[in-house]
């Protein structure tokens, strides 16, 4: 365990879903690393989301334990609003306190659009999205109560660019940045920051697509210190996504086309004026940066406010 307290970690107490293996496994061990309680959440099933076992969720709490860290273990789906209950309690029953939620649990169910039954979808939702909104929804009272909450959401670059064969996985991952963004501003003024990040990493849910040769350049173990870094007690980064991977930490951030603007009543809005300003609406030359719904409704509303 590391003796300075400079990230504010010792004593807080930080549920990580899906901790059994992966990611979630070495944002627990880290967590614990820098003095936090650590509530190591697993169900201990594959990543098609069959089968449960409690054994990974207990092999990440011994080697904690091993390395003198504290650490609990919990069995429960995320998918369930008992289970998000479940892991909060927990937490307080056993630290007194939950202060971070990372929401890392994850499946994978990929099959073309075509060939996707219901089941892919709602499997796929019910443990992604329904799973941040079931361990948040439990912790967020006790975080507004105490004036402090650190909240990450697992996003993926499959939601945010889209990728062929994952249309359950995409829609699902992002959704977590509608919800990160949005609990950042209705937790902002109780000290309450979630931030959303999209990571690359070789685990048993990439191992087949990532090429040998980079594994060890792509452990899981590179993108945790980002997740504790956001998760520590001075931070003010809120409602952020961060691309990160291999080593690479990068902010993300939406840009808007100047665009084609037709004043109503200056001009006809017509699928002719659409066709005839195509260029304007793609012209990425100048494009601003929007951080809020405000400055999108600005941006849309400017030229009829001239
Ligand atoms: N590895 C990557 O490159 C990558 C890329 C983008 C996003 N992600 C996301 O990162 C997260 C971690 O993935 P990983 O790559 O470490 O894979 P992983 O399969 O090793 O980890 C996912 C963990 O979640 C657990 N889990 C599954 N369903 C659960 C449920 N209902 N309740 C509680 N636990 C459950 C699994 O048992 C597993 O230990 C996932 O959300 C994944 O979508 C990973």
């Amino acid at each position: 365990m590391s003796d300075s307290d400079r990230f504010g970690l010792k004593g807080r107490t930080a549920l990580i879903t899906g901790a059994g293996g992966g990611l979630g496994r070495q944002h627990a061990l880290l967590f614990a690393k820098h003095g936090a309680n650590v509530v190591v959440n697993d169900l201990g099933g594959s990543t098609d989301g069959t089968g449960a076992g409690s054994e990974m969720a207990d092999q990440v709490v011994e080697e904690i334990k091993a390395g003198g860290g504290n650490a609990v273990a919990n069995y429960d789906s995320v998918a369930t609003m008992e289970g998000g209950q479940n892991m909060i309690k927990t937490a307080i029953d056993n630290f007194g306190s939950i202060d971070i939620v990372v929401n890392n649990a994850g499946i994978l169910r990929d099959i073309s659009f075509m060939k996707q039954e219901e089941k892919d979808w709602d499997l796929v939702f019910a443990v992604h999205v329904k799973g941040a909104f079931c361990v948040t929804k439990a912790a967020w009272p006790h975080m507004r109560e105490n004036g402090y909450g650190r909240v990450i959401m697992t996003s993926s670059a499959s939601g945010i660019y889209g990728n062929f064969g994952q249309t359950n996985y995409s829609a699902a991952k992002m959704a977590l940045v509608g919800l990160g963004q949005t609990l950042a501003l209705e937790g902002e003024k109780y000290n309450i920051r979630t931030n959303v990040i999209a990571p690359v990493a070789i685990s048993r849910m990439t191992e087949s697509i990532m090429p040998p040769n980079v594994h060890d350049m792509i452990k899981p173990e590179f993108v945790s210190p980002l997740v504790v870094y956001l998760c520590s007690d001075g931070i003010d980064v809120n409602g952020e996504v961060f691309e990160v991977g291999a080593g690479a930490f990068s902010r993300l951030e939406w840009i808007r086309a100047k665009g084609l603007t037709i004043k109503p009543g200056d001009g006809d809005i017509t699928t002719e004026s659409i066709a005839d300003g195509w260029a304007a609406v793609n012209d990425m030359t100048g494009a601003d940066t929007v951080r809020s719904i405000g400055e999108s409704t600005q941006a849309t509303l400017a030229h009829i406010m001239s």
